[in-house]
């Protein structure tokens, strides 16, 4: 993803691993559509584009008054919000932005249109650099010789750096050590298959991809040391929303006595939300199961259910990797802990 003197290019990562197309996104509404299909997807990655879709919304808005122009920018950033529900970057990078607004109310439309420029710029910023300091604490996790099986892609297509989960793998191999990755195809959409498998090979790190339900055959053969996912939102008291399919694989992991890590930047844990339960849940569309990649599966007239996310209880999570530190059980006070000091480091950056 690249901001290019008042335009978003982004990587459509609907068309990988064949095709490297980038999509020119000139409107807040083609963002949204963007972040809708996704062409641009994963919790941070999402936040991003929706910061910077707010700045076109500014770039966008010829109101003559003040107070117009904010009000017509801020409808457009709660267009943004809508766009998925289940990942907390979204409304928090949203959330930002209205606050930059706010901040900058009273100044002329151009003044206001550099806040917010500047704002989008210090999320994708801090999200780079998260991803570096999560990768370096999540590194020490991993040990020499070691097969990490992950979930979805949480890798750099997911952020604005080098990822989350993937970021911990490439840091581990950064530091010297023998890591493999296993990945989890990840139905419907294959997110594990064309986007973990394509970034993997492209950071020369070895990946064998798997079918998802083949993961249980493989813990049990002890062929697996760590798992370790990316997030969409963590609860409070830790419990984590991630790509469905994570939530069976912590299950696995703990019949089999293997460690199951989270790792996400402090913008993903959304400690307004107490429990897993209160996480919204995206429910897609039926023909994404029934037609994979345009091919029907499934008799005609079957429909499919289709939930995006899970939830994983954190009983079953060993350890949350932030850019902060590792939050461990209780997560209630640990997560409280390293958010604040998330927080203050970005106010301080
Ligand atoms: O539906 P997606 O592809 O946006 O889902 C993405 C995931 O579930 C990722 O694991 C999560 O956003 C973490 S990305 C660093």
């Amino acid at each position: 993803m690249r901001w290019d003197d008042g335009t978003l290019v982004l990587l459509d990562q609907t068309k990988l691993p064949d095709e490297e197309v980038y999509l020119r996104c000139e409107s807040p509404e083609e963002v949204a559509a963007a972040i809708q299909r996704l062409s641009v997807r994963g919790a941070p990655a999402i936040g991003v584009a929706a910061a910077y879709g707010a700045v076109l919304a500014a770039n966008g808005c010829r109101e003559p008054e003040p107070g117009d122009f904010r009000r017509a920018v801020s409808g457009k950033l709660e267009m943004l919000r809508a766009a998925r529900p289940t990942a907390v970057n979204l409304p928090w990078a949203i959330d930002r932005m209205l606050g930059v607004l706010d901040r900058v109310a009273g100044r002329d439309p151009a003044a206001q249109r550099a806040a917010l420029l500047e704002e989008a710029q210090a999320i994708e910023r801090e999200d780079v650099d998260a991803c570096e300091a999560l990768g370096r604490f999540g590194a020490e996790l991993i040990p020499d010789r070691a097969t990490v099986l992950t979930h979805c892609n949480a890798g750099a297509l997911a952020t604005a750096g080098r990822g989350t989960a993937l970021a911990v793998v490439y840091a581990a191999a950064a530091a010297g050590k023998d890591v493999r990755v296993l990945s989890d195809e990840t139905r419907p959409l294959l997110q594990g298959a064309r986007l973990t498998a394509w970034e993997c090979q492209k950071m020369g790190v070895p990946v064998t991809v798997l079918c998802d339900n083949a993961a249980g055959w493989i813990l049990s053969r002890g062929d697996v040391d760590r798992i370790v996912v990316g997030a969409d939102r963590i609860a409070a008291n830790g419990d984590v929303a991630n790509k469905i399919g994570t939530y069976p694989l912590a299950v696995l992991a703990r019949e089999h006595g293997v460690p199951f890590y989270v790792a996400a930047p402090t913008s993903t844990v959304d400690l307004a939300v107490a429990t897993g339960r209160e996480i919204p849940i995206e429910e897609r569309s039926p023909e994404e199961v029934t037609s994979p990649r345009g091919l029907r599966v499934t008799p005609e007239g079957v429909s499919a259910l289709n939930p995006a996310f899970d939830v994983t209880p954190h009983e079953l999570v060993a350890a949350i990797i932030t850019e902060q530190g590792i939050a461990e059980a209780p997560y209630v006070e640990s997560l409280a802990r390293l958010v604040r000091e998330g927080s203050g480091a970005a106010r301080s950056g």
